[in-house]
Formats: structure tokens, C-alpha cells, sequence
């Protein structure tokens, strides 16, 4: 699923580090040095923004919003804003506006894409790196297990938050996602 949105999203003008997919298990990427960010963008309050705020999930707000935060396990992955990710260097300001250009461009296209599949795009994480000449490409994974997806009728949760939240039907959701992207 990962390769085939990379794939939408090159075809979008959305550089990423996919290369070729050589079998099911294996594919060639671009190397990288990943930006030590977390990029999250949201469409519908979920999550840890519903935590954070005191607010109910579902809130489908005006804008998209955009966080960050710092891929460092030792600090359980802080949440920091640009200014914070510029004075430790962990990306240029030119860097970082690339990156959120980047990120709300993903969201549109994945957005429009998942919505024709019967799908809400609540929210996800993106990751990115740096090739040897420095140019920015979405990097990682996307996948239902970074991104919320909920059914557009029924709000069923087809994403790993089923595990998360140990509600079962793991497996189905992530069938039914597959079903929706691929068919058969
Ligand atoms: P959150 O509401 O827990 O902050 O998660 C926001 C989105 O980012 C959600 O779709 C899950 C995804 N995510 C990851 O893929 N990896 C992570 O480590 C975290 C914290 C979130």
C-alpha cells in the first residue's frame, strides 16, 4: 500500500524515495539521511490532539494542521515547533518550509484519493529525508499503520488504532483497506 501511494504522489509532483518494487517483500528506495521529525498533519480532532485539548473525537476542523516532533526515543518523541527543530539543527527553515509544503500537498491528494475509496483521512505521520544532493523526498511508510482511516458512513476504524485501543478486527480493517486501494 505504501509503494502504490508513493507512487500516486510522485505522479502528484510529490518527490518520495520510492525507486521499484521488486516483490512483495523486498523494494529499492532512494538512500536517505531521515529528518529527525515526525510530521503529522490532521483533518478531524483524534488521537493525542483530542487528549492534548480536552476535545471529543470527529471535530472536522476548517484547516488542516501541521506538528512536529522529535524522533528520539530515549525522550519519547517531544513534540517541538520549527523554531525548536531550526536550533538543534535538525532542519534548515528552508528545509522545514519545504517539508510543510510538502506535507499539506500529500494531504490533498491522499485526502481526495481516500474519500473516492469511502474513506475519512483523519490524520498521519510523514517522515522525510535527504538524498546525497540534499533534495527532500517523502521517505518511510504510509499506511493504516500511520494514518487514521475511517469508514465515511459509519466512522468505523479501518487503521491501527483497533490495536492500539485492543478493540479486535485488526486483521479485517487492514483487509478492507486493501480491499478499497487494490480490489478483488
Ligand atoms: P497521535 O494522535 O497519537 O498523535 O497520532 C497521529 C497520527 O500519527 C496517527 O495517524 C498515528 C500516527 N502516528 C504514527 O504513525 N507513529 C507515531 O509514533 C505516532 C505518535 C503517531
Amino acid at each position: 500500500m505504501s509503494n502504490f501511494l508513493m507512487q500516486i504522489l510522485e505522479k502528484e509532483g510529490v518527490p518520495t524515495h520510492f525507486v521499484e518494487e521488486l516483490n512483495d517483500r523486498e523494494t529499492v528506495v532512494k538512500k536517505v539521511s531521515i529528518v529527525p521529525l515526525e510530521v503529522i498533519i490532521r483533518n478531524i480532532s483524534a488521537g493525542s490532539f483530542a487528549k492534548r485539548f480536552g476535545v471529543e473525537e470527529g471535530i472536522v476542523f476548517d484547516e488542516p494542521t501541521i506538528e512536529f516532533s522529535y524522533k528520539n526515543d530515549d525522550l519519547h518523541d517531544p513534540l517541538m515547533n520549527a523554531y525548536h527543530a531550526i536550533a538543534l539543527k535538525l532542519a534548515t527553515r528552508e528545509e522545514i518550509e519545504q517539508i510543510k509544503s510538502m506535507a499539506f500537498k500529500i494531504n490533498d491528494v491522499l485526502k481526495a484519493y481516500f474519500l473516492k475509496l469511502g474513506v475519512k483521512l483523519v490524520d498521519f505521520k510523514l517522515e522525510f529525508g535527504k538524498t546525497a544532493d540534499g533534495t527532500i523526498v517523502l521517505a518511510d511508510e504510509i499506511s493504516p499503520d500511520t494514518c487514521r482511516f475511517w469508514d465515511a458512513q459509519t466512522n468505523e476504524k479501518l487503521d491501527k488504532d483497533r490495536f492500539r485501543r485492543d478493540m479486535g478486527g485488526v486483521e479485517d480493517a487492514y483487509k478492507e483497506m486493501m480491499h478499497r486501494v487494490f480490489g478483488d
